[in-house]
């Protein structure tokens, strides 16, 4: 038999609003956003959706770096191809250039560095695209 739950939080309802949470603190500061993303059963995290349906009007006009992580060897390729329409639909505005990481647990030195060059490449790039893409989005808002 079906149970009748609380509705889940939409729209900046159901608590974001009226008890701002750290990340509703954190994405009003934020000029864009990276999303470091575990795979789980080729998709995102639950938690994650939960929290990003916690908010609406904060997301508008911003850019998203979007990073797949995974423990094997697919690099959370799905992840970040799943998570887009999402993000879309929250008028976020995620870019082409991710980075992908397969076993993070051997992906970063003692040093905080990562050990594959092209992944240091990769995210440079994506980082240029993200300041970019946010100049542009600033200029469309005024
Ligand atoms: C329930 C579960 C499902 C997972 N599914 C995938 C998957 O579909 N693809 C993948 O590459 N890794 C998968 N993984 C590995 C996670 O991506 C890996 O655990 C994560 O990147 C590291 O974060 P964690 O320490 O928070 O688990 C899965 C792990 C768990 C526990």
């Amino acid at each position: 038999m079906l149970k009748k739950r609380s509705p889940l939080p939409h729209g900046g309802e159901g608590g974001a609003n009226q008890n701002p949470t750290e990340w509703k603190k954190i994405v009003e500061k934020s000029h864009a956003l990276v999303l470091v993303l575990p795979e789980y059963n080729h998709s995102f995290p639950g938690e994650l959706k939960l929290l990003l349906d916690s908010l609406w009007d904060e997301y508008k006009g911003k850019a998203v770096g979007l990073v797949g992580v995974s423990a094997g060897t697919f690099s959370g390729a799905r992840v970040v191809d799943h998570i887009k329409p999402v993000l879309i639909e929250l008028k976020l505005h995620p870019i082409k250039e991710s980075v992908n990481i397969a076993r993070v647990a051997e992906a970063v030195d003692e040093n905080g560095e990562f050990v594959n060059a092209k992944t240091t490449e990769y995210t440079e790039n994506m980082i240029r695209e993200i300041s970019s893409v946010s100049s542009a989005l600033s200029t469309l808002q005024k």
